[in-house]
Order: structure tokens, then C-alpha cells, then sequence
């Protein structure tokens, strides 16, 4: 029933979005695909936007139901599962992907900023992995700019790895060697542990919410509170402009002023394209099961989530770039908790088990 009010009025937010042009808008947000129900009235397109491609060909097909099946694409999801949890994958031979990106923090650490495996702290917060998959720029800055790319710097970054080295200890372990062959038909090298690595975090999306069964037609899948949340989030509180439905990102960046009132602030983007134009700009994170990732921000710096969407919904921090979109919007106390109840319903309702490793 609201599916279609909701398109139009995406659609209508993206538009002033688009019609900003003093803001740098990354490609990702403007090349939006068309899809389902384009608005009659004004020919906009509502924000769904897809998968990024796999290089294994396997792009729109959820490999997840198939962990037995005896695909090449259900090998390298489900060797991809065993690797991320794996830590013989680090230098230490104790960090895994998990320890950073632990399942039931919807894939983050609960940390500030985390130590890596040689003992440095990260420069910025770890962020979620739910719906990267929709990401053609990854990390807050977007430098990397594949998720074949992005694992693999992660995994050599975070963990110290030696490919060559970890390809031959994975190779000599008879369960991994077979797996290797049946998805790749190769041994393991950087590669294609990359590309399983890929495989799987592609697959991690924000789904079957309580949000979700609203858009569905079910009125009862949200409390008033949420409901009433809803209709700020996407109205007068302008946050759908940017965490834009349903994956509640437009996949662009932005510059939100969080820590530019440091001493040597974090430019992100700018920093990484050499461009002040884009200096205090990061990626706007997907809000789906944002109630499970405290602290927030690229710098950890909110604790809770009540602080981030009051920080929000009072326009940020000023700064000389901040992104014109986000005003002090005045929401009196109980429009920030309704806001708050609202991104609640974002919780996917997923159960996941770890793997158990082959020895
Ligand atoms: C020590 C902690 C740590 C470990 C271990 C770790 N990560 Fe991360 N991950 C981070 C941090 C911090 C960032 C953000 C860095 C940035 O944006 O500059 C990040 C970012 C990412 C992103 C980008 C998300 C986005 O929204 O763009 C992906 C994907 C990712 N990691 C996957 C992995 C995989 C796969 C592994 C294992 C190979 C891994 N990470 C290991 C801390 C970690
Ligand atoms: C101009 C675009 C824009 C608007 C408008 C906007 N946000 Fe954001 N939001 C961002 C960006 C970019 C970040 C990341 C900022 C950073 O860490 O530097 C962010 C971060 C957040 C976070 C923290 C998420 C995390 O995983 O760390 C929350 C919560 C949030 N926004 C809620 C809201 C709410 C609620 C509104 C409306 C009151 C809103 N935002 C309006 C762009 C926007």
C-alpha cells in the first residue's frame, strides 16, 4: 500500500538531491539503474538500486539456500564463509575478518577504533558489512573500488597477510585444497581468495525487518512510535535524501562535519582525491541494522544511537564544505526517540551460524 507513496517520495527527495548541483555528487549516487515503478507524474525513478557485479558471473543470484549444492557458486560462497572466519588467513594466526566484523554486531566490533593485526589502531571506526554488496565504492573514503579490491586490501591491511605464504598453508590442508579446486579449479592464491572472500560478504544484506513487512502491506509490523518515526525520517527530518530507502543509502558521500572540529581532522574523500572540494566528505552509511553497530561514525565518536540521530537532526557540525542538505531540523525530544524507535525496525530478523573450519 505505502510501496508506492514511498517510491514517489524518494524519488521526490532524490531530486532535490540531484538538483543541488554545488555539491559534489559521487557518480555512484547519480547513475542510479532504473527500476520498478517509475513515478507516472514526474518520469523519476525510485532509489532501488542492485547488487554490484561478481566477477564469477554469479551478480543476482543469492547463493546462500545452496551451501550443499554443487555450483561453483555455492563452493565459493560457502569457502568464502570459511575464510572470513578464519584466522590462519593473518600473520598472527589469530585475527580473522570476524574479530573486526562480528556477525552479531551486524558485522562490526563495538570498538572505537580497533587494533590490527600488528598491533596499530585504525585510523577510522569499522563499519558494517551489511549491503556493501550495493557499494561500487568501498570504504568511508571510497577508495577501493571493487569489493574484490576492497577484501583484499582488508585482508593484507588489517592482517598483516603474506598471500603467497597463507595460499600454500590454505593448499595444504586437504578440505581447503578440494574446495579451492571445486570453485576455481586452482589452487588458492590472492586471487581467488579474494574473489571467495567477495562472494560471501556480497551476500550479507539488511533484510526481513520489521520495516520490511510494513513496505510489504502488514500496518501492524511497526509501533506508533516507529511509524511516527517513519514519517520524520522521510519528511521533515530530511534524512532519506541521503540514507535513502529501502537500503537507507544513496551510496553517495557527504560531508556531515563529524570531526572536522578536530585539531587534524579526517578529510576522507578529500584526502584520497586530493581535492579540498571534497575535504570532511565519507560515504553515507546504509542505516539497515544501525541499532546493532554503537559507536557511530567514521571516527567511532557517538556512543549511543540517540546521540548520532540528535547530532543528525541538528544538521551536523559546521564546517566550510558541509553538505547543504543537512539542516537543524528542530525536532523537539520525542521526534529524535521516535527517529530512534524508527531505525529499530531496520533489524534484520537473520540468524547466522559460523562455519565450522576445516583442520
Ligand atoms: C582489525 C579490524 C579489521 C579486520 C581484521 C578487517 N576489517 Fe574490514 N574494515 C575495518 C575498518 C576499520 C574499515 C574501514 C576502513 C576505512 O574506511 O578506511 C573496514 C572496512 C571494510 C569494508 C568496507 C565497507 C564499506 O562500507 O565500504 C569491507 C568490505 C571489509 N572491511 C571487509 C573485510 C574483510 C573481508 C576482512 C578480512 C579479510 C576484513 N574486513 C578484516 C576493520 C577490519
Ligand atoms: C547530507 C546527507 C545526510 C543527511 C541529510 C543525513 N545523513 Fe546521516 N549520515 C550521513 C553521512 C555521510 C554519515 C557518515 C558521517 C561520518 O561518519 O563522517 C551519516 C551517519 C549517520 C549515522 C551513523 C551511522 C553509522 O553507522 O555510523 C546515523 C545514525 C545517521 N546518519 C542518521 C541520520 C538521521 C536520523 C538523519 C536525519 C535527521 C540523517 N542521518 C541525515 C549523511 C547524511
Amino acid at each position: 500500500m505505502c510501496m508506492h507513496r514511498l517510491a514517489v517520495l524518494a524519488a521526490l527527495l532524490l531530486a532535490a538531491c540531484s538538483a543541488d548541483s554545488d555539491t559534489p555528487q559521487s557518480p555512484a549516487a547519480e547513475a542510479q539503474p532504473a527500476t520498478q515503478n517509475p513515478s507516472p507524474s514526474n518520469g523519476l525513478q525510485p532509489a532501488e538500486i542492485t547488487l554490484s557485479k561478481d566477477p564469477n558471473g554469479l551478480d543476482l543470484i543469492d547463493v546462500r539456500g545452496l551451501a550443499k549444492a554443487d555450483s561453483p557458486a555455492g563452493h565459493r560462497y560457502e569457502l568464502g564463509k570459511w575464510l572470513f572466519f578464519d584466522p590462519r588467513l593473518s600473520a598472527s594466526g589469530s585475527m580473522s575478518c570476524s574479530t573486526c566484523h562480528l556477525p552479531d554486531k551486524a558485522w562490526t566490533d563495538g570498538e572505537k577504533l580497533s587494533k590490527k593485526d600488528d598491533g596499530s589502531t585504525n585510523k577510522r571506526h569499522t563499519p558494517t558489512l551489511v549491503n556493501v554488496g550495493y557499494c561500487d565504492k568501498l570504504y568511508w573514503d571510497g577508495r577501493a573500488a571493487s569489493l574484490e579490491a576492497n577484501v583484499v586490501a582488508a585482508w593484507k591491511g588489517q592482517m598483516s597477510a603474506d598471500p603467497l605464504k597463507i595460499g600454500s598453508a590454505l593448499a595444504a590442508i586437504p578440505t581447503y585444497k578440494d574446495k579451492f579446486q571445486k570453485a576455481f579449479q586452482f589452487d588458492p592464491n590472492e586471487e581467488n581468495i579474494g574473489k571467495a572472500l567477495a562472494s560471501f560478504v556480497r551476500m550479507i544484506k539488511g533484510e526481513n525487518a520489521a520495516y520490511d513487512r510494513y513496505l510489504a502491506g502488514d500496518a501492524n509490523a511497526m509501533t506508533q512510535d516507529q511509524k511516527a518515526g517513519h514519517d520524520l525520517f522521510m519528511g521533515k527530518a530530511g534524512c532519506a535524501v541521503c540514507h535513502t530507502p529501502p537500503r537507507m543509502t544513496n551510496l553517495g558521500f557527504h560531508n556531515t562535519g563529524i570531526g572536522m572540529d578536530k585539531s587534524e581532522p579526517d578529510m576522507g574523500r578529500g584526502a584520497h582525491l586530493k581535492d579540498p572540494k571534497w575535504n570532511g566528505f565519507f560515504k553515507t552509511p546504509s542505516l539497515r541494522d544501525v541499532a546493532k553497530t554503537a559507536p557511530y561514525f567514521h571516527d567511532g565518536s557517538a556512543a549511543t544511537l540517540e546521540e548520532a540521530v540528535r547530532l543528525m537532526a541538528a544538521g551536523g557540525r559546521d564546517n566550510p564544505t558541509k553538505s547543504p542538505e543537512l539542516l537543524d531540523r528542530k525536532l523537539n525530544d520525542g521526534e529524535v526517540k521516535a527517529i530512534v524507535a524508527f531505525l529499530g525496525a531496520l533489524t534484520s530478523e537473520v540468524s547466522f551460524t559460523p562455519p565450522t573450519l576445516p583442520q
